[in-house]
């Protein structure tokens, strides 16, 4: 049967399935992206599109109202093609769609990588990476001068630079007799440095020469990837760009991904959409933005938690998520771009961060180092938050480290109206006190789509604050109010906005199953960082920074966070929202010279606590599923 997918009401692409085939995969393989949370088991409603022509055998509706239903919309993991049909995929969905999108830095994140660039500097780091171009004239071979082009080049590295030898690839080798002999002699050597040894990595003859030396930092997560691009003499980002992480479209979090690679075929279709649909695309974008070449950029720095990593090289990472959770490496040795297929210079060199078990990642090491717990005197923590919690704890005498599961609340997912922080999201709300009406701003100003991460703890935290929930989360019977409404099974809602009484394009609201989501997820992050310092005899007290990573923590309300019971109830001028560190730790490893040993030993120095096995933990979570907390000697500035 045809199907016309119409993206965005713009975008159409044809393609022919087979009798009965399912939408989901249907739009997989004509290249659509779905957003699909709960991996198509029609759990999570995000799957929505909508059949404007023709229908299709719907399997289940779970999650669609009954206007919805009469519009045509229908969940694409559950339905089946049957006959000719066009398909409408909604802005929602198609906020994945291999878009390039321009980000910036935030201010916190440029501050942060300045301050710790100087502390790391004044430790007696050094100030310059370790790539390295030369612009020489040999001299000309004689009859008495009879060297080979590789053994002249040598001797010029060893009188003139004082290197003790160099290396040269073949692929290298092959260039060298052309490049040589194009202008007499005069090249361009682009090169690395590796103690007295120089490792060759490009010959290029010198007609009109300039030296231009790229390295790209990236950070890889399970919902989005991105990546600066670095001039390698300067240190300046001269381009930056992000995207979804196009294996979305295979599931939305790592343990769906994980089973997806036991399909046929599962893990290759995974490597090529991080690498083929991903991160290649995110490189040529910003090498035309920035006027270079592809072959121009010879180091790439990438961070991205294990699952990820895995993923990248093509293992096996069945076993992470199998008791006793072995990771199949931990520490990879740097590579070729050609080995893995990263477009860059095929000479350049891809380092990956190391991953510390299988729920803390190379993510994490290279945000320990931007932070940098490790370099500090005082008590600090590192709180990591997105569909995995990851928290470090320490100094620079010790770290620990743990990994909990928030599930996908905090991005959006597992809520009626959640949604990941797109434009149109909201992402900051106020209740009025008489009216119980809320407020709220938007990502971007945009009409509202949904509730994003952010936004939804600021919503919880009024309702709770206004006394529409109480402290488990249950909507109040006693409230009249048009905002407050109960289902045919008695399961209460709070409309944010609706089409009824605020004239808005749809109703966005929240119940009250969705906030028992929210509620484990904060109890996990919550029991987690408790269970932590518990276990190492530290009261919450000692801590004198916490910073808070992770996609949510950009517009994260730190105040309303701790009413909620989710962070620990320290003064708030101890916290920092630093957006992304696994990104800042990338761009550090890249400018400084010794940044990748430091990483590599932040690796091998943190202790791994498994919670799942830990003997206080589910009793921790269980104590920290009520808003805030069932101890309110936890928070005494709330009591
Ligand atoms: Fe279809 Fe979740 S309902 S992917």
């Amino acid at each position: 049967h045809k199907v016309v997918f119409v993206v965005k009401g713009k975008r159409q692409v044809e393609f022919l399935a087979g009798q009965r085939e399912n939408l989901l995969e249907a739009a997989r393989k004509a290249g659509i992206m779905i957003d699909t949370p709960c991996n198509g088991n029609g759990t999570c409603g995000k799957c929505k599109v909508q059949i404007t022509k023709g229908k299709v055998d719907a399997l289940s509706l779970t999650r669609l109202t009954e206007e919805e239903i009469a519009e045509g919309w229908v969940l694409a993991c559950s339905s089946e093609i049957v006959e000719d049909i066009e398909v409408n995929v909604p802005d929602l969905a198609s906020a994945f769609q291999n878009e390039m999108q321009i980000t910036d830095l935030s201010e916190n994140e440029n501050k942060n990588i300045r301050y710790v660039r100087k502390k790391m500097l004044k430790m007696g780091m050094t100030d310059s990476n370790r790539l390295c171009c030369e612009i020489i004239q040999l001299p000309e071979p004689t009859n008495d001068d009879n060297l080979a082009d590789e053994d002249r080049l040598k001797r010029y590295f060893r009188q003139t630079l004082g290197y003790s030898d160099i290396q040269v690839s073949l692929d290298v080798l092959r260039k060298f007799p052309d490049a040589f002999r194009e202008n007499n002699f005069k090249i361009k050597v682009v090169y690395l440095k590796r103690g007295d040894i120089a490792e060759i990595m490009d010959v290029r003859s010198c007609l009109e020469c300039a030296c231009a030396l790229y390295g790209v930092a990236l950070d890889i997560g399970t919902t989005s990837v991105s990546a600066c691009l670095v001039n390698m003499d300067t240190n300046e980002i001269v381009s930056k760009a992000s995207m979804g992480n196009a294996q979305v479209k295979y599931g939305g979090d790592v343990i769906n991904r994980i089973v997806y690679t036991e399909k046929p075929g599962g893990l290759k279709k995974l490597r090529d959409a991080i690498i083929e649909e991903t991160i290649n695309p995110l490189i040529g974008q910003m090498v035309q933005s920035a006027g270079i070449t592809t072959d121009d950029i010879y180091e790439m720095c990438a961070a991205g938690n294990t699952t990820m990593t895995h993923l990248l090289l093509g293992i096996n990472p069945d076993h992470l998520r199998r008791e006793p959770f072995i990771p199949g490496v931990n520490t990879i040795p740097e590579m070729k771009s050609t080995e893995i297929g990263i477009r860059i210079n095929p000479e350049g060199r891809v380092y990956l961060a190391p991953s510390v078990a299988s729920y803390v990642g190379g993510d994490i090491t290279a945000g320990v180092f931007a932070v940098p717990v490790w370099l500090q005197e005082e008590f600090t923590m590192l709180v990591d938050l997105g569909t995995n919690g990851e928290i470090v704890f320490g100094n620079k005498d010790f770290m620990m480290t743990c990994a909990c599961s928030a599930g996908p609340a905090f991005e959006g997912g597992e809520i009626s109206c959640g949604t990941r922080a797109v434009p149109g999201a909201i992402e900051e709300v106020k209740i009025d006190d008489a009216t119980l009406k809320a407020s709220f701003s938007t990502i971007g100003g945009e009409i509202p789509v949904g509730v994003c991460g952010s936004g939804i703890i600021d919503l919880i935290c009024e309702m709770k604050r206004t006394g529409i929930i109480d402290g488990k989360g249950r909507i109040s019977k006693d409230i009249d109010n048009p905002r407050i409404a109960f289902d045919e099974y008695d399961i209460g809602r709070y409309f944010v906005c609706s089409k009824e009484l605020d004239s808005t394009a749809k109703d966005i609201y929240i119940t009250e199953i969705d906030i028992d989501s929210f509620i484990k997820a904060k109890g996990a992050v919550f029991s987690a960082i408790h269970t932590l310092m518990e276990s190492m005899d530290m009261p919450i007290e000692v801590l004198e920074n916490v910073y808070v990573a992770g996609g949510i923590g950009s517009n994260l309300g730190i105040e309303n966070a701790i009413a909620l019971g989710m962070l620990p109830d320290i003064p708030v001028d101890k916290y920092y929202y630093i957006g992304n560190s696994s990104m800042q730790g990338c761009y550090l490893a890249l400018t400084l010279a010794e940044g990748k040993e430091k990483i590599a030993e932040i690796g091998q120095n943190m202790t791994y606590m498994e919670l799942s096995v830990h003997p206080s933990y589910m009793d921790a979570f269980i104590s920290a599923c009520f808003i805030p907390h069932t101890d309110m000697s936890l928070f005494p500035s709330l009591q």
